[in-house]
């Protein structure tokens, strides 16, 4: 059973520059809300409540002015800084107090899912127990991502990071779950080329043991890495065509912890105040109109 969630939110940002100049990526908007909102959203969603988001040196300030801590959210959130991007294993050293030898899921700070079998898919990773399970997502341009091959079976054969000859269309999506040895073999690690711990190292390692697993988030399923301008605006785009259809918003947090019972209508209250007059806030109103 995984409990503890991991969001890695630091990175320079150097591919949105200068937008990224003083501001970080994952508190530009996505739609109406900072793009934070929506990965924190798919922790929640996984029934995960204890929250470490690792942000870059200098910016927590930034992070704590948006989400200060979860009380209203009835989360717990605590912060850890990097001070520099060492790679994405580097969120198993930095968080080894926090994942204090427990399963940790850990979701990248600029990855969007949304679907609607999502929540299901979510809570049933969440149960591992052992082992390490990662979510593969069909794509066009696989030299983007980290990509895995699969055999009939869904059992991963092999995984390579951004690989330049095609090999799989399977993109490994920012968001995998691990079973509590995840710090000890992140710390065996060597910086790659490129200087970084990378995540395809450490899979590697589960896959070595036979321990790595497999789902697929099939084409009812989509999946964005909001990794350049474009994507922002894409994804930003997709938000909105969904939220004026339905009326209904993705990720906004209050509304899950809402339907989770974790708040009432009191915590909820306490963020209209907190985000003052605006649309966000007008949804919220809504909730605090609807009985229970
Ligand atoms: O989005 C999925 C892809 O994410 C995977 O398919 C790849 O295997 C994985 O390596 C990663 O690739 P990216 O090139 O998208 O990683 P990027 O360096 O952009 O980092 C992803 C997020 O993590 C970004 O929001 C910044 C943050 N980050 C990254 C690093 C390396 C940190 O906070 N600290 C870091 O040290």
């Amino acid at each position: 059973m995984i409990n503890k969630g991991i969001i890695l939110a630091g990175g320079l940002g150097t591919r949105m520059s200068p937008l990224t100049k003083a501001v970080n990526k994952q508190l530009l908007p996505i739609h109406d809300k900072p793009l934070i909102f929506y990965p924190l959203s798919i922790l929640m969603l996984a029934n995960i409540k204890d929250i470490l988001i690792i942000v870059n040196k200098g910016q927590l300030d930034q992070y704590k002015k948006i989400i200060p801590n979860g009380k209203n959210l009835g989360i717990k959130i605590k912060y850890e800084e990097q001070d520099k991007p060492r790679g994405l294993p580097d969120a198993f050293i930095l968080g080894e107090k926090f994942i204090n030898k427990k399963n940790v899921a850990l979701i990248l700070g600029d990855n969007f899912f949304y679907g609607q079998n999502l929540t299901k898919n979510l809570i049933n990773n969440s149960k591992l127990k052992i082992g390490a399970k990662i979510l593969l997502h069909k794509v066009f341009n696989p030299e983007l991502f980290g990509v895995a091959k699969i055999n009939s079976r869904n059992k991963v054969v092999s995984i390579k990071e951004k690989p330049k000859k095609f090999f799989s269309d399977y993109a490994i999506t920012g968001l995998y779950f691990f079973d509590k040895n995840v710090s000890k073999y992140s710390k065996t690690l060597k910086p790659s080329k490129r200087n970084e711990l990378e995540i395809v190292d450490l899979l590697n390692i589960y896959k070595k043991k036979n321990k790595l697993n497999a789902d697929i988030i099939g084409r009812g399923g989509a999946w964005l890495d909001t990794g350049s301008i474009d994507d922002f605006y894409k994804t930003s785009a997709f938000v909105q065509a969904i939220e004026n259809q339905q009326g209904l918003k993705i990720a906004c947090l209050e509304e899950i912890a809402f339907i989770k019972k974790w708040i009432n209508k009191k915590n909820i209250s306490n963020q209209i105040k907190f985000y003052g007059k605006c649309e966000y806030s007008n949804y919220l109103k809504k909730i605090l109109k609807t009985k229970n």
